[in-house]
């Protein structure tokens, strides 16, 4: 019975940590390059304004959930985590302030985007 228990707390163990492997191993469902067409079909001026329908929220969430597990093609990955989460925390919030404030797509394109 103890070894039972051991084999079961083991198995346990182990497909836990698969799964925590799996979760940060997950791959993005966007690239950058496919999230940056939310900003040229101007949906992000939509939002600011408070004329973004909830569909258009609903892909600008989606959008910078996936930017925010990219990585950055340039410059450093805390301050991209930093720039990406405040954007997805914005729609979340549908907060206008600080979206416009997160989206300033010179400020990100300067650290992180390749010339
Ligand atoms: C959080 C960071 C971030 C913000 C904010 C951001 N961008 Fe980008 N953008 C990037 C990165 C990184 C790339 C380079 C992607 C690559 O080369 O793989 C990029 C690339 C682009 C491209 C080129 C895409 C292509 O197909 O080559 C366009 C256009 C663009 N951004 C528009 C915008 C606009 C407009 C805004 C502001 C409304 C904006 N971006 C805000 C990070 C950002």
């Amino acid at each position: 019975m103890k070894r039972f228990v051991i084999f079961c707390t083991g198995a346990f163990i182990a497909g836990l940590s698969f799964s925590l492997l799996s979760a940060a191993d997950e791959k993005p469902k966007m690239t950058i390059k496919e999230v940056m067409k939310n900003h040229k079909d101007k949906l992000n001026e939509k939002f600011e304004k408070g004329e973004a329908t909830k569909e258009e929220k609903a892909k600008l969430l989606e959008g910078y959930e996936a930017l925010a597990k990219n990585k950055p093609p340039k410059g450093d990955e805390k301050d991209w985590k930093a720039k990406t989460d405040a954007l997805v925390k914005a729609v979340k919030d549908d907060d206008k302030a600080a979206y416009k404030k997160a989206v300033n797509c010179a400020a990100c394109h300067k650290d992180h985007k390749p010339a």
